[in-house]
C-alpha cells in the first residue's frame, strides 16, 4: 500500500512591526519595509506588515487589532532604525500599550508565550564605533537588554538580531544584500539555519504575578545603624 502523503506544516505567520518617524526619507528600513510588503502581497508566506507611522499617525494606537494579529503571528519582527540607542517613539508606545498587563505579561498574560521575537536594526553609526574605545563606548550588544528581557518576561525567545550599521554609508550593493538576506529570513522562518544553533531559549521562569510597575517597598540600600 503506498504512503499516505504527509500533510504540508501550515506555515507560520510572521508579524513585521515597523517603525521610522521618517519612513519617506527613509534609504534603508523603508527598502526592506518594501521588501517584506511584496511578500505579504504575494502570499509566498503568511507575512504581515504594520508600518505604525502610516497606520497611526495621531498615535492612537487600535490595541485589540495588534493584539489580535500578535496573537497569530509565530514570529515577531521589529524592524525600525535606532535612536538614540533604543526604538522610536511610536514603537515604544506600541510596547506599552499592546504588550499589556494580563495580556502579555502578569497573571492569565500568555498571550504572547512560546513565540519568537527578531530585532531587525539600522544604526547611523558604523559598527566600530560601539566600541569602549570610540564615541558610541560600548558594544551594540549593551544596548540590547531591554529588548531581550522584554522578550523574556513574555515568555518570548529572542532571536539573534539582524543589524545594519553604519547605515549613512551604506551602498547600494549593501543595501541589496541586507534587504535581500531579511526577505528570505522572512519568507523561510522558521527554517533558519542559525536557530539550530540557539543556545538560549526559555530558561527563566517569570512569575504570574511579576509586575514590573509596582512600587519597591524595600530601600535597596539600607543606611548603617
Ligand atoms: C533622532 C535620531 C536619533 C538617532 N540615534 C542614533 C543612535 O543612537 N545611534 C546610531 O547609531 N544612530 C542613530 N541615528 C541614526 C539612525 O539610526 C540612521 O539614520 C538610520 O538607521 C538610517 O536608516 P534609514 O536609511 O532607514 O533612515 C539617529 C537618527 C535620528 C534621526
Amino acid at each position: 500500500m503506498p504512503d499516505t502523503p504527509a500533510s504540508p506544516e501550515p506555515a507560520s505567520t510572521v508579524l513585521v512591526i515597523t517603525a521610522h518617524p521618517q519612513m519617506e526619507q527613509s534609504r534603508i528600513n523603508r527598502r526592506m519595509m518594501r521588501s517584506a510588503s511584496t511578500l505579504a502581497a504575494s502570499a509566498a508566506g503568511p507575512v504581515v506588515v504594520r508600518d505604525l507611522y502610516s497606520l497611526y499617525p495621531d498615535y492612537l494606537i487600535d490595541v485589540a487589532a495588534e493584539q489580535a494579529l500578535l496573537a497569530d503571528a509565530s514570529l515577531v519582527v521589529w524592524q525600525h532604525p535606532i535612536h538614540w540607542y533604543s526604538m522610536p517613539p511610536l514603537m515604544k508606545l506600541w510596547v506599552d500599550d499592546v504588550l499589556s498587563f494580563g495580556w502579555a505579561y502578569g497573571p492569565g498574560g500568555t498571550a504572547l508565550r512560546g513565540k519568537d521575537l527578531w530585532l531587525v536594526a539600522t544604526t547611523g553609526g558604523p559598527e566600530d564605533s560601539y566600541h569602549p574605545e570610540s564615541y558610541n563606548r560600548y558594544f551594540f550588544d549593551a544596548f540590547l537588554p531591554p529588548y531581550e528581557q522584554t522578550a523574556a518576561l513574555c515568555g518570548m525567545r529572542f532571536l539573534p538580531p539582524l543589524l545594519l550599521h553604519g547605515a549613512h554609508r551604506a551602498d547600494d550593493t549593501q543595501i541589496e544584500a541586507h534587504t535581500s538576506l531579511f526577505a528570505d529570513r522572512l519568507s523561510t522562518y522558521p527554517r533558519w539555519p542559525e536557530l539550530d544553533e540557539l543556545l538560549y531559549g526559555l530558561t527563566r521562569h517569570v512569575p504570574e504575578d511579576a509586575r514590573p510597575e509596582e512600587p519597591i517597598t524595600e530601600p535597596v540600600l539600607k543606611e548603617n545603624a
